[in-house]
């Protein structure tokens, strides 16, 4: 992440810009659009559109970059969980202890094998789930522990290999948001005993479509997930055990070749973006009203999403502000697992996980793709500034010009009172 030495730059609100996508997918394509199109024809022309030679090429390139000895693709994050479970023999009975403030197909994958989610809270400052609760609700009947390692930033994993490891139970690495992402200089997915990835579109290696895939250190894992995406069928029409249907489609594979090369510099500029915005609350002087995310000293974080945390119940006043701006965001999550509806039969309540319900009501996702430009991120941070009615630092900006005018602010209210009512 940049020093401190560089200074935001702040623009004056009559020159915020009219939009600022959350995600723009389409700067991305531009630029590997010919390589892309290229790519797609070459495997339409040879025939092979299931696993084949794409497939293994960018198995053995993940493995190389993310340095660990197993890569096994799949069709989709969720399912690369669903896999992983299965091959750690998770099932009826069993407790798998996960955290509540992460997407869906964490703890989905452990019912559909008919096995308990347990629920941890969160650490209020990293939104990672808090190893003292993890290690609090490890039972007897644990079979796994699942941390995510959300939004890009790794789990304490200096905290949370020791439990696994005393309760002589796996570590999931839940890595769909933070391929590339490290700890102690080695990659999220090659910590535990497996990894879970997602080239999900929104990720920061995001495919044409649905895709993941898994990777491990053990070479009986790998066995058995290799197995367990084709039906558990070797040879061919033999079935020893019961597998699913996940295989990785040639042209996600073929596109994501394309991509790979380049997502290390993606990386970079993701953390740049979160470096500037950093600059950008402090030169605004919000710190009242909204918690930047900090930077992991421990690994690198690699950013898929930059989420704020908005004081005084006030997100989804602000939210609505910035969507009548245009300024895209989103709220990850708005509710957190352990209080869906779909899990009302576990029994959980509200209160049982306060800093998981607390992120879930005061949290906000702003703009961090690897192309989004700086006038793009001060006009976000701008808009904030609008709302709040904040200005810039009077020490360190003693230009008042470039102040909001409170006639833009009387105007910025206003406009939030028409969005709201
Ligand atoms: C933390 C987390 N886990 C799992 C998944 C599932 O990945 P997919 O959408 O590829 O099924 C996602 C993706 O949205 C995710 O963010």
């Amino acid at each position: 992440m940049s020093s401190g030495t560089r200074h935001a730059d702040t623009t004056p609100a009559s020159d915020l810009l009219p939009a600022v996508p959350l995600l723009a997918l389409d700067r991305q394509y531009a630029v590997l659009r010919d390589e892309i199109q290229a790519a797609i024809g070459r495997v339409c022309d040879s025939g092979r559109f299931v696993l084949g030679p794409d497939v293994t090429e960018l198995e053995a390139e993940l493995a190389k970059a993310l340095d660990v000895p197993h890569v096994i693709s799949c069709a989709s994050g969720s399912d690369a969980l669903l896999l992983a479970l299965m091959a750690l023999e998770v099932g009826p009975g069993d407790e798998v202890v996960l955290p509540s403030y992460t997407f869906f197909a964490t703890a989905s994958a452990v019912t559909r094998l008919g096995a308990t989610p347990i629920f941890a809270d969160i650490d209020p400052v990293t939104y990672l789930v808090d190893p003292a609760d993890v290690r609090r609700k490890v039972s007897r009947r644990c079979r796994a522990i699942i941390p995510v390692h959300l939004f890009g930033r790794t789990a304490d994993m200096d905290a949370l290999l020791p439990i696994a490891t005393e309760a002589g139970v796996p570590l999931v690495e839940d890595a769909a948001q933070s391929i590339l992402s490290t700890w102690h200089g080695r990659c999220t997915g090659a910590l535990g005993d497996i990894g879970c990835f997602s080239f999900y579109p929104t990720k920061n290696l995001g495919g044409a479509g649905d895709g993941g895939f898994l990777t491990t250190t053990r070479d009986d894992l790998a066995a058995a997930l290799r197995l367990l995406r084709v039906h558990g069928m070797e040879p061919r029409y033999y079935h020893d055990l019961i597998g699913i249907n996940s295989r990785l489609d040639s042209i996600q594979a073929a596109i994501l070749r394309v991509k790979l090369p380049h997502l290390d510099a993606w990386t970079t500029q993701r953390q740049e973006n979160a470096a500037r915005y950093g600059e950008l609350f402090a030169a605004y002087d919000l710190a009242g009203q909204v918690t930047a995310p900090t930077d992991e000293p421990r690994g690198r974080h690699v950013w898929n999403q930059y989420v704020i945390r908005v004081a005084d119940g006030r997100r989804d006043e602000l939210r609505r502000h910035l969507t009548g701006c245009k300024v895209g965001t989103e709220i990850y999550y708005p509710v957190p697992l352990h209080l869906q509806k779909c899990f009302a039969h576990l029994g959980w309540h509200k209160g049982d996980l306060p800093a998981t319900e607390q992120a879930a009501e005061e949290t906000l996702a702003l703009p961090i793709f690897p192309e989004l430009r700086a006038d793009e991120q001060r006009t976000v941070v701008g808009r904030i500034a609008e709302f709040f009615g904040a200005g810039r630092k009077a020490a360190r900006k003693p230009d008042s010009s470039r102040l909001p005018t409170p006639h833009v602010l009387r105007r910025a209210v206003g406009r939030a009172d028409e969005v709201i009512s």
